[in-house]
């Protein structure tokens, strides 16, 4: 071997060996956050910064009539522990874990969505009928797993918009 292609080999070890001490050091490069992907989050610091802070969980509503719902997984709750959508309209789930690996199941329907910490799982649901969904964990997560669940609440499309935006954030306090 030449003392060239050894130097690259080093470099590279030495490039990748970086990645991990940016999230110990918290270094914020825009070349490694590609190299880790568009879906990384820290699950460390889900509740300080970002797009899992307390008051962006929950559903929103999009521009074109659409809801985008965020939530964080985490032992033993789903964060909000109720979640409101309107009926009929596309709903886009983004769900990370701050711990282990759950499972968000929708009792009566085939949607179950992964939860992983450090990554952000995407899923695209839509409730045809206004309703209420138990929303347990089906992934085995620890001593309160059968414990863990959440409950969604499907309104009337009408009804919707003329909540407040706290209302429509979460149900858990009504
Ligand atoms: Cu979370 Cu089982």
């Amino acid at each position: 071997m030449n003392w060239r292609k050894l130097r690259t080999i080093l470099l590279t070890v030495l490039a990748l060996s970086l990645i991990p001490a940016t999230r110990y050091y918290q270094i914020d490069v825009p070349l490694l956050r590609w190299l880790r992907g568009s879906r990384h989050v820290d699950a460390l610091s889900l509740h300080l910064a970002g797009e899992f802070v307390e008051n962006n969980l929950g559903t929103q509503q999009d521009p074109d009539g659409s809801v985008t719902v965020r939530m964080i997984a985490q032992q033993y709750l789903f964060i909000p522990h109720c979640i409101l959508v309107p009926a009929g309209v596309p709903v886009h789930l983004r769900i990370t874990s701050a711990d282990a690996v759950h499972w968000l199941a929708f009792d009566g329907t085939d949607y179950k969505v992964k939860a992983l910490p450090g990554t952000i799982s995407e899923a695209q649901l839509q409730f045809s009928r206004p309703g209420e969904y138990k929303m347990p964990c089906r992934e085995f997560c620890g001593a309160g797993h059968y414990a863990m669940r959440s409950e969604l609440k499907v309104v009337p499309r009408e009804q919707f918009p003329a909540l407040q935006p706290e209302e429509r954030g979460s149900c858990a306090a009504h």
